[in-house]
């Protein structure tokens, strides 16, 4: 164990943003590195080559300083003002670390949301093992309870080519399909909130998701409505079992599966799998040579997982948001 060092915490000016953007350089190399082992260079090279350039240049929030060095910085928001709060970016000059600093700046900032009245935060970090630092630091704050999500990446030419049963059949959304997008969306993520709920218990849901799901399923449909042809939906045997949200970033040659769903009745029979393999159809027929699928907030458990791995979707990165009453 290094001898910790306590500086001195002040609010941050101007002047701090170049230092402050040194230091985050400096500490999330190593995060990018590990990426990079994750998804490979290829996919590395066009989604995150140049991360560096604008890397917290115009970050504020406050400095640990030391004979007039920075060493560390911490930023935070609010969602809610007043009731719901949330640590932002934070970071300790490498040559610093592990002496306490970080620790000490995640509690300040706590202690400044108590302070002000605050009733619950949340902080979002990553589940690789170059964030086990920060996961330690906001575990020292008392911030335990979490919530996953992943990213999901892989190369068209290396993720799986299943044969899609006669069953299932594909098309695009078209205008009057907005109805039933609306349900399909609020029958598949209606189970995630209710896992969601669980895991953080009555008091935080509360504070920090009680609207989300419709929100959510709004935001979903106001989409579909505006694009309908980038919503998939799949049919069983001609009823309608689930749906996929695509979209591309052609300059990174990356085909994205935003998100999607099998309503619970048609759950545990391949589909999820099944939608995946049309995308990546679709996304080859495009031209593109990668591709991401995003589970949000909850939807990481055994199902999404095995459907990730039968799909070829291993390349993951993990992250979590953890939540706690002040
Ligand atoms: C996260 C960060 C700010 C922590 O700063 P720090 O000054 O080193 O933090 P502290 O010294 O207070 O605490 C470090 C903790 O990490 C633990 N730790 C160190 N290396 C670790 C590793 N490889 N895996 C897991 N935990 C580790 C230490 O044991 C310590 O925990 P403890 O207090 O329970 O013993 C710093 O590591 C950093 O800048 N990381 C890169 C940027 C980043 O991840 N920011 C947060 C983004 S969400």
């Amino acid at each position: 164990m290094k001898t910790p060092i306590s500086g001195t915490i002040r609010h941050s000016t101007d002047d701090d943003k170049p230092r402050i953007h040194e230091i985050a350089v400096q500490a999330w190399t190593p995060i990018f590195d590990r990426y990079r082992m994750i998804v490979g260079d290829e996919i590395w090279n066009d989604i995150w080559k140049g991360w560096e350039e604008g890397w917290f240049i115009n970050a504020a929030g406050i400095v640990t300083e030391l004979d007039d060095e920075i060493m560390g910085f911490a930023t935070w928001e609010a969602p809610v003002e007043g009731i719901f709060g949330e640590l932002g970016g934070n970071a300790v000059d490498p040559r610093f670390q592990g002496r306490g600093i970080g620790t000490a700046q995640m509690r300040w900032v706590v202690d400044n949301f108590h302070i002000k009245g605050y009733k619950c935060l949340k902080v979002h970090t990553g589940m690789d093992p170059a964030h086990g630092p920060a996961r330690a630091e906001y575990r020292n704050v008392g911030m335990r309870l979490g919530v996953k999500r992943s990213q999901y990446y892989n190369y068209l030419d290396e993720v799986a080519r299943i044969p899609i049963r006669s069953s299932l059949s594909f098309r695009w959304a078209d205008p009057d399909d907005i109805d039933l997008i609306s349900q399909m969306c609020r029958k598949a993520w209606g189970s995630v909130y209710e896992s969601i709920m669980n895991t953080v218990g009555h008091e935080i849901f509360e504070i920090a998701f009680k609207e989300t799901l419709n929100h959510r399923v709004d935001e979903s449909t106001k989409r579909a409505a505006d694009a309908p042809r980038k919503v998939r939906i799949v049919m069983e045997d001609g009823c309608p079992a689930g749906f996929a949200f695509l979209g591309a970033t052609h300059q990174q040659k990356l085909g994205k599966i935003f998100t999607l769903g099998v309503t619970p009745e048609f759950r545990g029979k391949g589909i999820g799998c099944a939608i995946c393999v049309d995308a990546f159809n679709t996304f080859r027929e495009r031209n593109l040579r990668y591709v991401s699928l995003s589970a949000d907030l909850g939807e990481v458990n055994e199902q999404t997982r095995q459907m990730c791995w039968n799909a070829g979707l291993y390349r993951e990165l993990p992250s979590i948001d953890y939540y706690m009453m002040l």
